[in-house]
Order: structure tokens, then sequence, then C-alpha cells
């Protein structure tokens, strides 16, 4: 089976359309809500999109909003990646300010910082960020932490930039580095994409992007877990290995047998789960978007295990729907100690967020009896069609219309 197109990359690259009248073309789109929730935003933004078959046709030759409003940045926080490529093909922008979500606090202080840096005026008015610059300047930036969508917004800032921009200590993500391939595309100058130091040198303008949005890193480790958990072995067609090695390093430590095949990543799955611990990094570390679907493998181990969060403050709100499926689970700050257990037994259970929903499918993928997931609409951000792609593994999983 394969993974869908990268909503991490999808997103940002859409947003990077608006550097540029176009017209643009982005293929292999995922079919998710986030990605519906970002055509909205750029239609209300002025932009012609068209979508058909996951390729998406944008112009945005005739931009007339510059504003993202509370209402979609509050669905979608990736929204407030508007704000580089506004500011710097519009000189201004007004977008609302994401407020917290279920996994942490998630300001976007060094975005702003960044930005005022390379000149932008910030002010924030009822909620709103408004940020203008008649033309930004290229600047040297240090982000205290390698905030991904901060990286983003700055490198896309850049490019329409007078002179050169230097981002320290940024964001190393595979999606960082499928951006700059898409932004040099149309014309944009960008070393070091992928490593912590991004050099981009200013050019006027850009021409239409042409790319096809790399294969979701995330949902791949997703399905190479589910083998690992369940004894069973899947092979993930377009798996790249290079954007996994953490996970992959990790799932050989816990038993598993991972084979690198020209077309795709092959798991089989241990008899015995052998305890793992894991400590959350920013890319190349271990991706804190797979930690609730390995801690679903840790429950299993033969051992304990310790899994600590790193990058949000509070991301472990799967584990008490974990502990009603008969998990042995203690949290102690940002780390949480997983004693493994027999079996796991099917449960009604609850959603929280994105990825949690993906570790409680795996756990009832893994339990006795039957487990109902409610408020998956948090599945349906990132995950295409799931239920479909697991009954093609040979899972006992379906979509029940919920009670009015
Ligand atoms: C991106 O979020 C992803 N989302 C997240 O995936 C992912 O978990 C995260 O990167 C980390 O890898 C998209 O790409 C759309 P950050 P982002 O800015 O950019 C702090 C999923 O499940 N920070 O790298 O918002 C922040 O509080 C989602 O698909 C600041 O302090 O993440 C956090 O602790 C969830 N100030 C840490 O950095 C800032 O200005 C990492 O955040 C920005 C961030």
């Amino acid at each position: 089976m394969s993974a869908s197109g990268a909503k991490n990359a999808a997103l940002p690259l859409m947003f990077a359309t608006l550097l540029a009248p176009g017209p643009h073309r982005l293929g292999n789109l995922p079919r998710l809500r986030d990605i519906r929730t970002a055509e909205q935003l750029l239609t209300g933004l002025g932009a012609r999109v068209q979508s058909e078959n996951g390729t998406l046709q944008v112009t945005t030759d005739a931009l007339n909003g510059k504003e993202a409003p509370y209402d979609l940045v509050r669905t979608m926080r990736a929204s407030v990646l508007v704000l580089g490529p506004l500011l710097a093909r519009c000189g201004r922008a007004r977008v609302s300010l994401p407020g917290g979500c279920a996994i942490g606090a998630r300001p976007i202080n060094l975005h702003l910082k960044g930005l005022e840096a390379m000149g932008a005026e910030i002010t924030l008015d009822h909620g709103y960020v408004e940020a203008r610059a008649k033309r930004l300047q290229g600047a040297r930036i240090y982000l205290d932490t390698p905030t991904v969508g901060g990286t983003e917004n700055l490198m896309m800032a850049a490019t329409l930039a007078q002179g050169t921009t230097v981002i320290e200590n940024a964001a190393r993500e595979p999606e960082i580095s499928d951006l700059a391939v898409a932004l040099c595309g149309m014309g944009a100058r960008i070393e070091g994409a992928g490593s912590d130091t991004i050099v981009i040198e200013g050019v006027d303008s850009l021409g239409g992007m042409d790319h096809q949005v790399m294969p979701d890193r995330i949902e791949a480790g997703t399905y190479l877990i589910a083998a690992a958990l369940t004894g069973g072995r899947i092979k993930v067609n377009n798996a790249r290995p290079e954007h996994m090695e953490a996970l992959l390093s990790k799932l050989e430590e816990a038993g598993a047998e991972c084979s690198v095949e020209e077309d795709g990543i092959l798991v089989a799955g241990p008899r015995e789960i052998l305890p793992v611990n894991i400590k959350t990094q920013p890319h190349p570390g271990f991706p804190t978007d797979m930690q609730a679907q390995f801690m679903t493998l840790m429950t299993l181990c033969s051992g304990s295990s310790m899994i600590t969060e790193t990058v949000f403050e509070n991301r472990f709100m799967h584990v008490c729907e974990l502990q009603r499926m008969g998990a042995d689970i203690t949290i102690e700050g940002h780390t949480a100690t997983i004693k493994g257990v027999p079996g796991l037994l099917g449960a009604p259970v609850m959603a929280t967020d994105l990825r949690a929903s993906a570790c409680l499918v795996l756990a009832g993928l893994a339990a006795d009896n039957t487990t109902e997931i409610s408020r998956i609409y948090h599945l349906d951000r990132g995950y295409e069609s799931l239920e479909e792609k697991f009954r093609s593994l040979g899972a006992d999983i379906e979509r029940v219309p919920t009670a009015s």
C-alpha cells in the first residue's frame, strides 16, 4: 500500500503560491479536511483555485484579500503560514493569532521576531497580527527553537526580500526541503534547506510552481508501527527511508524486521515486542508526531519503556484513553513509563488530537473485542481513507455514522 501526499508539506506549499501570480500546479495532494480549509483560505484571499484528482491549479494574480480570518485559523493553525508569503508579495498581511490547541500553547513569537528582523512592522490588534513592510530586507535570524512553521514562514518571506537572509538553528524536517525544492523551481535562490542553516538570496519576482507533494512519512510510519504491533508484514511502497531513520531504528530495537527496498519499506512484526525508550526531538530526532503511535506499540512490550515528549507541553492526552483499554502507563512530568501488558481490551475511547486518534486505531487493531473511537474528525485532518487502507491490510475496521 502507499502513503498519500504529506499534509505537512502540502499546506506550506499551497500557501507558497501566494508569492507569485502563477499559474501554479501542485500534485499528489492528500484528500484531507485541512487541505480543503487551505483551499478556502486561498480563495478568500482572491486566489483562483481548481482542484481535481489530488492536483491543484492556482493563480494568485488577483489577490484582493490580505486577511486570514479567525474562524479559519482556529480550525487550522497552519493558516499562519500565509503571513510570510502575503507580506513578501503584497507588503501587508492580517492574520488571526492561532491561539493554543490541545497539544500545547503553540506560540508564533519566533515567526514574528524573524519578520521584524527583516524590517516588518508587526502590531497586535484584537487577536490579529497586523504586518506591514514596503519591501522585506534580508537579515540574519537565529531561531531559539527550530520551529518548523517558523522556518517555513521566514524562508518563504525571504525569497522576495531585498538581499540575503540567513536562518540559523532552522528546522530540518523533510517537509522544509520539499518546500525549498518547489520554491527554487519558482526561481527562488535557497541553499541549505534540510540543514540547520538556510541561506536565501532574495529575488524581485518568482514564476509558477510545478511540484508533486512528498509522501507522508508520518502516515507511512503509522502503518509500519501497525505491522510491528500486530506481528504482521506491511510494505509501504512510496515511503522514503531517509525521512524515517529514527523510527526505523527504534522499530528494529523493538525487535521488528525493517527492510528497505528500492520501491519502499517493509516491516515484519516480532513475536515479542522489546521495550524501547524514546525521546522526541526535532528532525532528525524521533518525531513528536510518531510519539503516540509508538506508545501504543510499547503497551504490549515485554518489559518497561520510557517515552519523553520534549517538543510539545501537553501531548500525552492519548494516555488515559489507552489506560481505558488496559494499558499500564504512568506519567511523571514529560515522561511516560509504559509497563507492557499481555493484551489490550477493546473499549469505547475518544480521540483528542490528530496523532492521538491514530494511536487509538492502532490500539483497537491489537486489542481483543471491539473498540469504538469517537471524534474521529481529528483523524480525518491528517489521514486519507485510513480505514480503507487498513482494511486492505486485513484489518476489521469500519466507519460508523455517529449517533445523532
Ligand atoms: C509542525 O507544527 C507540524 N504541523 C506539527 O504537526 C508537528 O508536530 C510540529 O511541526 C513539530 O514537528 C505542520 O507542519 C502543519 P513548531 P508547528 O513551530 O510548525 C515552539 C501534526 O500532527 N514554538 O515546530 O506549529 C512550539 O510551542 C502536527 O501533523 C515557539 O515557541 O510546530 C513547540 O513547542 C501537530 N515559538 C515547538 O516550538 C514559535 O514561534 C515546535 O513547534 C513557534 C514554535
